[in-house]
C-alpha cells in the first residue's frame, strides 16, 4: 500500500468482516497509519489467521460476533471500548450473498438472512457505535456498499436491495447525527479482486466479459477501495456526510 498519510493515529477502528478481503487490507491499512483496530468475523479460525497477518501486536483486537446478532454486536462494541476506552471509527464491511434466482423465486428464509447479515447488521452496529461516539461528539461511520445497490443485477436481487437500504440507512444517519459530529458515508465498489468474487474474476471467460462492461478496462484491487475509505475516516473529509462514492472505474456511468 502507498505511503499516503491520512492522519490517523491513535484512533480506534472497528471494522466489521475483518477476516478476510476488504476488511483485512483496511485493518492492515489502519495499522499501518497508526490507528487501532477491533476486527470482527463468524469463524474463530479466520480471525486467528487475521491477527497474524494484520500483525499490529496490541494495537489488534479480534472479537468473534455475527454482526445480525444484536448480543453479538453489543459484546463487540463492549470489547472495543474496555480495551481501546472509545471507539472513533465504524468501518461497516460485512457483506454476503447466496446463491439466489429471481427474487419472486426466493424463500423468504434466503431473503431473511440477506437483509439480516447486510442490512440489520449495519443498523445494529452503526447504532452500537454512534450511541458511543455522541458521548464524546465525535465519530466516523463509513459503510461498503456496492453498485449491486444501484443498479438489479442476476442473482444479486435482495443482496442490492440490501445494499440500496444501507445507502438510505447512512443518508438517514448522516441527517440524525450531523448534531453530534457524526459523520455517515458509504463507498460502493463494483467488483473488487478478493474470495466473495473469485468464482468471476478468476475464469478468464468470465473476467473478459466482467472487464467490457468497465470503461477502465479492468476490475477493481482491494486497494482501489481502501484509500476511498480511509479519506472518508480522515480529518480532510470532515464536512462529506450523507454521501455514497461510486468506485466503479465508470461502470454506471
Ligand atoms: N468483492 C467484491 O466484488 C465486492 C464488490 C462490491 C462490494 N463489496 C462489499 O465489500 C464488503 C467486503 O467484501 P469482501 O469481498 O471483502 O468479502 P469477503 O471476502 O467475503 O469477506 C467477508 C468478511 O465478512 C465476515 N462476515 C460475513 N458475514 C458476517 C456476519 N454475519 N457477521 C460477522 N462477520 C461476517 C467474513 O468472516 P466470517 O466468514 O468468519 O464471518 C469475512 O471476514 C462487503 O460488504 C461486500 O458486499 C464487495
Amino acid at each position: 500500500m502507498s505511503n499516503v498519510w491520512y492522519g490517523l493515529e491513535e484512533k480506534v477502528a472497528v471494522i466489521t468482516g475483518g477476516s478476510r478481503g476488504i476488511g483485512l487490507e483496511l485493518a492492515k491499512a489502519l495499522v499501518a497509519q497508526k490507528a487501532k483496530v477491533v476486527v470482527c468475523g463468524r469463524k474463530k479460525e479466520g480471525l486467528e489467521a487475521a491477527v497474524a497477518a494484520i500483525d499490529g501486536g496490541d494495537r489488534v483486537l479480534a472479537v468473534p460476533a455475527h454482526i445480525a446478532k444484536e448480543e453479538d454486536v453489543n459484546a463487540l462494541f463492549d470489547a472495543a471500548v474496555k480495551t481501546f476506552g472509545h471507539v472513533d471509527i465504524l468501518i461497516n464491511n460485512v457483506g454476503m450473498n447466496l446463491l439466489t434466482g429471481s427474487v419472486v423465486d426466493t424463500e423468504p428464509a434466503t431473503w431473511n438472512k440477506i437483509i439480516e447479515s447486510n442490512l440489520t447488521g449495519t443498523f445494529l452496529c452503526s447504532r452500537k457505535a454512534a450511541m458511543i461516539m455522541r458521548e464524546r461528539k465525535r465519530g466516523r461511520i463509513v459503510s461498503i456498499s456496492s453498485i449491486a445497490g444501484r443498479k438489479a443485477a442476476p442473482g444479486m436481487g435482495i443482496y442490492g436491495i440490501a445494499k440500496a437500504g444501507i445507502e438510505m440507512l447512512t443518508k438517514v444517519l448522516a441527517f440524525e447525527l450531523a448534531q453530534f459530529n457524526i459523520q455517515v458515508n458509504a463507498v460502493a465498489p463494483a467488483m473488487v479482486k478478493t474470495d466473495f468474487s473469485k468464482p468471476f474474476w478468476s475464469n478468464d471467460a468470465i473476467r473478459v466479459e466482467i472487464e467490457k462492461g468497465i470503461p477502465m478496462g479492468r476490475i477493481a484491487e482491494v486497494e482501489d477501495v481502501i484509500h476511498p475509505v480511509l479519506f472518508l475516516c480522515s480529518d480532510k473529509a470532515e464536512f462529506i456526510t450523507g454521501q455514497v462514492l461510486v468506485v466503479d472505474g465508470g461502470t454506471l456511468a
